[in-house]
């Protein structure tokens, strides 16, 4: 008799995170290998986050607050928020999950992109619904070709700005008028996780102002990029009290452990760090840009900490003979390749090796 597992999971496929350090380590038997794959902060995180952490030691016998009250009265108090409007979650990657046992049953349509971050893919599909796909127009969103795409069928829509892993933007103007022409039963979820790293004038900085005017929708923001907490897990969600109340039925009950809610909040405070680790990133960017020229590689201009490029090639083929070098970046298809920005270091063994396996 063989095991019978759900339908819904039948056409799923795991999620592939980038390398491990100590894997490629152990693969190629080498000391030092550098990891430009997952969108971390090369900086690590804020040295305030560390002291919180280290205060928590000792308090591991006791189960986290549930309900993270500190932190989400500190992101309130930050952004000008009620407190009931926001909900923190292990990662985003457990918002995006909660949104979809939240609002999606078997044949709701739900707009995506092709070329996004592949979670609100497999969490659609998880739950039975039909992803309906408008791909990305010269790699950017088409929110026009998303609005065509409603139906009154559609429940959910996907949206992810700058979008991981082009890197691309679309504008305020272009964010409002999308919101205005899509019907206020049908949840917009706006993913927002490299907010941080923006540089250009016209991106939606406070995106939560539209909360009240529009209340079907939601943003996703993470401590996993710009603060440099990815190993603990932590991010957040603003939407609206009815909307986050529904979230909290399909919510595990201590979602956020305890350090990462420490951790977050110290974190939070430390505009010092988060200073530091944007001007890095522009100067990482400006670096590899003008590498990628030299090399007349084309590429994709940034506003997160990675950059889309074609490596001309197979880009699988390149990803592992970087990775014989120690240096891990993310083949994404064909000859396309996404490499998360590093220390001045990093990018320049980056270029280094990258410049041997091409030239
Ligand atoms: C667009 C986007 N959303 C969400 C996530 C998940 O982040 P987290 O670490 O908070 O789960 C990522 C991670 O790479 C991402 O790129």
């Amino acid at each position: 008799m063989s095991i019978l597992f759900s339908n819904r999971i039948k056409d799923l496929k795991p999620y592939v995170p980038g390398r491990p350090i100590d894997d490629v380590k152990k693969e190629y038997n080498l000391e030092h290998v550098i990891k430009m794959a997952s969108n971390e902060n090369p900086l690590g995180c804020s040295p305030k986050a560390k002291e919180a952490i280290e205060k928590t030691l000792d308090k591991f016998n006791y189960y986290p607050d549930g309900n993270a009250t500190a932190l989400k009265e500190a992101i309130a108090e930050k952004f000008g928020l009620k407190i009931e409007q926001i909900q923190p979650s292990s990662g985003s990657d457990e918002m995006i999950d909660s949104i979809s046992k939240t609002f999606l049953d078997k044949g709701d349509e739900v707009i995506l992109a092709d070329i996004t971050f592949p979670r609100y893919m497999s969490t659609t599909k998880l739950m039975g619904a039909t992803p309906v796909i408008v791909p990305l127009k010269d790699f950017t969103y088409d929110l026009e070709g998303m609005k065509k795409a409603v139906t009154d069928k559609t429940r959910l829509i996907w949206l992810c700005n700058p979008n991981n892993p082009t890197g691309t933007m679309f504008n305020e103007d272009i964010l409002v008028s999308f919101l205005e022409s899509i019907p206020q039963n049908i949840i917009v979820v706006y993913d927002e996780a490299y907010n941080e790293f923006v540089t250009r004038d016209d991106y939606p900085y406070n995106s939560y102002k539209f909360l009240d005017k529009y209340p079907n929708l939601i943003i996703l923001r993470t401590f996993s990029k710009i603060y440099g907490l990815a190993a603990l897990r932590v991010g957040y969600a603003f939407a609206s009290k009815e909307i986050l109340e529904n979230i909290d039925k399909v919510r595990g009950p201590f979602n956020v452990n305890t350090l990462a809610q420490v951790a977050a909040l110290a974190a939070l405070e430390d505009d010092e760090f988060l200073e530091k680790s944007y001007i890095l990133n522009k100067e990482g960017k400006e670096f590899i840009y003008n590498n990628f020229k030299d090399l007349g590689l084309w590429y994709l201009p940034s506003e997160t900490n990675h950059i889309f490029f074609d490596t001309g090639r197979d880009a699988n083929k390149v990803f592992i003979e970087l990775q014989k070098r120690g240096v891990i970046i993310r083949p994404m298809f064909d000859t396309y390749a996404r490499v998360s920005i590093g220390t001045m270091e990093e990018n320049r063994i980056f270029i280094e090796k990258l410049k041997e396996i091409l030239t």
